[in-house]
C-alpha cells in the first residue's frame, strides 16, 4: 500500500561547493551563477514519490562557513540523510567533506543514509579529485556517492532518489 515518509535531509560542506545550488536546482529547478552565500541556515521542502511511497523531504540547507560550524549538530541531529558535498575543482573542499563524514559517524543518527556529493561536474576541465578516489573512499565509509552539477542538473534528482530508496521504510 502506499506510505508517505517524512525525511529530515541535511547538507553540509565547504562554502562554495554547491550546497545551496543543489537545493534549489532539486526544489525549484533554477540555477544562479551569483548564488549567495547562505546564512545560518535555509529550509526547504519537496516530495518525491519512490516505488509505493511518497518521501517527503525537509531539507536544511546549511552554511559552509567555519562561524557557523557550532550550529551544524542541531541540523544533523536525527537527521534521516545527509548530503555531503564537495567542489570537483577544490581539493580542500573533499579533504573538508571527510571531516564532516568523520563528525556525522560519531555524532550522527547511526542509520543516516549519507550521499557524496562531487559537484560542479559541469567543470571538467578544472578537476582537482578523480572520481575514482572519492567512490573509493565512499565505498569504504559506507556512502554512496555521485558527481552532480547544479548547472546543469546531472545527477540532481537522482541523488535525492537515490537516498529516498534507501531511506528505511517504516
Ligand atoms: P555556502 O552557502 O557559503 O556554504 O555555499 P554553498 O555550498 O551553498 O554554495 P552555492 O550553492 O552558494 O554555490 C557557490 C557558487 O558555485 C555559486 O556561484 C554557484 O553558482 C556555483 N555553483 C554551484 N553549483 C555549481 C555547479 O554545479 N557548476 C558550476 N559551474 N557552478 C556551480
Ligand atoms: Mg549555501
Amino acid at each position: 500500500g502506499n506510505k508517505n515518509i517524512n525525511a529530515k535531509l541535511v547538507l553540509l560542506g565547504d562554502p562554495g561547493a554547491g550546497k545551496s545550488s543543489l537545493v534549489l536546482r532539486f526544489v525549484k529547478g533554477q540555477f544562479v551563477e551569483f548564488q549567495e552565500s547562505t546564512i545560518g541556515a535555509a529550509f526547504f521542502s519537496q516530495t518525491l514519490a519512490v516505488n509505493d511511497a511518497t518521501v517527503k523531504f525537509e531539507i536544511w540547507d546549511t552554511a559552509g562557513q567555519e562561524r557557523y560550524h557550532s550550529l551544524a549538530p542541531m541540523y544533523y541531529r536525527g537527521a534521516a540523510a545527509a548530503i555531503i558535498v564537495y567542489d570537483i575543482t577544490n581539493q580542500a573542499s573533499f579533504d573538508r567533506a571527510k571531516k564532516w563524514v568523520q563528525e556525522l559517524q560519531a555524532q550522527g543518527n547511526p542509520n543516516m543514509v549519507m550521499a557524496l556529493a562531487g559537484n560542479k561536474a559541469d567543470l571538467l576541465d578544472d578537476r582537482k579529485v578523480a572520481a575514482e578516489e572519492a567512490q573509493v573512499y565512499a565505498q569504504e565509509n559506507g556512502l554512496f556517492f555521485m558527481e552532480t552539477s547544479a548547472k546543469t542538473a546531472t545527477n540532481v534528482n537522482d541523488i535525492f532518489y537515490e537516498i529516498a530508496k534507501r531511506l528505511p521504510r517504516v
